[in-house]
């Protein structure tokens, strides 16, 4: 409420790009997709709903939003002869190998809506990605642990599929819990989209170039992949569990403080939120619900970090840089207590960011002014010299 969009057309010359998909206040911690603030939706709304309103701007009337989840769930299967691609990896390739070669594949199988030209095969192509990714993300994760595909099903909501696909076996039928589903839901929901972050500006600048939106997701994943950005949330619990007692936590807030260390508190800091991340906080109680839930409240893992954020939050060095928990730092304990290895944590962010990535897409796509990306450079190196022959040299 009284946020004023002031705007300053001197921003635009240097801006990447325009956009009215979502809007952050990196100091003042707001996050809002289509002007809807993000904890308002992640309580009230649904990923789905979520994926129409950043697809098409508005929130969905009741009809709406039944055709359109219709649509998807009608697209959740793969083409059968990509199971063949899963197969050509090595059984230890971290599912984010298999995510970005799968989904770069998918424009070799789905030539019907790789014509960037044509609307309605873009409209096709967001839908079979924003369907296909719950299942790309699954199989890659029952490839890796050695365990037989799960279909999936009609009659199941997007994340209860998703926790079916990857937690059913032939011996045991998952069976679904709501809250667990409700919860996995929420983790969708708060990684759905963020602005022009490095994997979505990765994803617009290969768009540009006019290539298909299957090759420009896979793009977006690789970037993601990375422990500075999607990487995080894996970096993160694996972070925690190094540290293993509340006792050990002195000595990784002192390492992130030394200038000559390398390390960094994974899950801190942000390019732009110089506050709380919203999304953060809503992890945070999504992070307690589940572990009361499993009854495992008393999680070793959570105690470090809400000791280890505590102890961060209480450091001024940290208050002095502006350096707060991000979504990722809470991410991983609710995953991890889902019973996802850290390995899972980055497809898991792929699959929620699609829409993000999608959306963009289509709006960069949209633009009558958008031309290709060519960032420019501030050259630095030798000036203009004459050719020396080795023998001279
Ligand atoms: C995501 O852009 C997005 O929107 C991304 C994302 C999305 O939804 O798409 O929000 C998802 O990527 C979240 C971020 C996940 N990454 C991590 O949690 C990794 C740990 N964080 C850091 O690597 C770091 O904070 C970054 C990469 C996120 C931001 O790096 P910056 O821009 O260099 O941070 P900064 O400019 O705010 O840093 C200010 C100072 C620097 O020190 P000085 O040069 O001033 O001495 O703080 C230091 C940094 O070295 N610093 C940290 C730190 N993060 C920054 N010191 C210790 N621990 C940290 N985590």
């Amino acid at each position: 409420q009284g946020h004023v969009f002031t705007y300053d057309p001197g921003f635009t010359s240097t801006a990447a790009c325009r956009s009215t998909i979502t809007y952050i206040d990196g100091e003042e911690g707001v996050l809002l997709h289509r002007g809807y603030p993000i904890d308002q939706l992640a309580a009230k709304s649904h990923y789905l709903e979520v994926c129409y309103l950043l697809l098409y701007g508005e929130l969905p009337t009741g009809t709406q939003l039944e055709d359109f989840e219709r649509r998807v769930t009608q697209h959740t299967m793969l083409h059968e002869q990509m199971r063949n691609f899963f197969s050509g990896f090595r059984r230890d390739a971290h599912p984010m190998a298999i995510m970005v070669g799968i989904v770069g594949a998918m424009s070799a199988f789905y030539h019907d809506s790789t014509d960037i030209a044509d609307p309605w095969q873009r409209e096709v192509a967001s839908i079979r990605l924003i369907a296909k990714m719950p299942t790309i993300a699954a199989w890659a994760f029952k490839y890796h642990v050695g365990q037989p595909f799960v279909y999936p099903r009609n009659d199941l909501d997007y994340a209860s599929n998703f926790l079916r696909m990857c937690f059913s076996v032939p011996a045991q039928e998952y069976e679904v819990n709501p809250i667990l589903s409700r919860a996995m839901d929420r983790i969708f929901t708060l990684h759905a989209d963020h602005e022009q972050n490095a994997s979505t500006s990765t994803v617009r600048l290969a768009s540009s170039s006019g290539a298909n939106p299957f090759a420009c997701i896979a793009a977006g994943i690789a970037c993601l992949w990375g422990p500075a950005h999607g990487g995080a949330n894996q970096a993160c619990l694996e972070m925690l569990k190094e540290i293993g007692t509340p006792d050990r936590i002195p000595e990784y807030i002192a390492r992130a403080k030394d200038k000559d260390d390398p390390f960094r508190l994974m899950g801190f800091g942000h390019r732009v939120y110089k506050n709380f991340d919203p999304r953060a906080k809503v992890m945070k109680q999504s992070a307690d619900e589940v572990l009361d839930l499993l009854g495992i409240e008393d999680n070793p893992t959570l105690q470090v970090a809400k000791e280890l954020e505590a102890a961060a939050l209480a450091d001024p060095y940290f208050a002095d840089k502006k350096l707060f928990p991000n979504v990722d730092f809470y991410s991983g304990i609710i995953l991890e207590a889902m019973g996802f290895p850290t390995s899972m944590f980055t497809p898991i962010f792929a699959l929620s960011r699609t829409v993000g990535w999608i959306s963009q897409w289509k709006e960069m796509l949209g633009d009558p002014e958008q031309r290709i990306g060519r960032p420019r450079q501030l050259y630095m190196g030798a000036t203009e010299r004459d050719y020396i022959d080795v023998e001279n040299r």
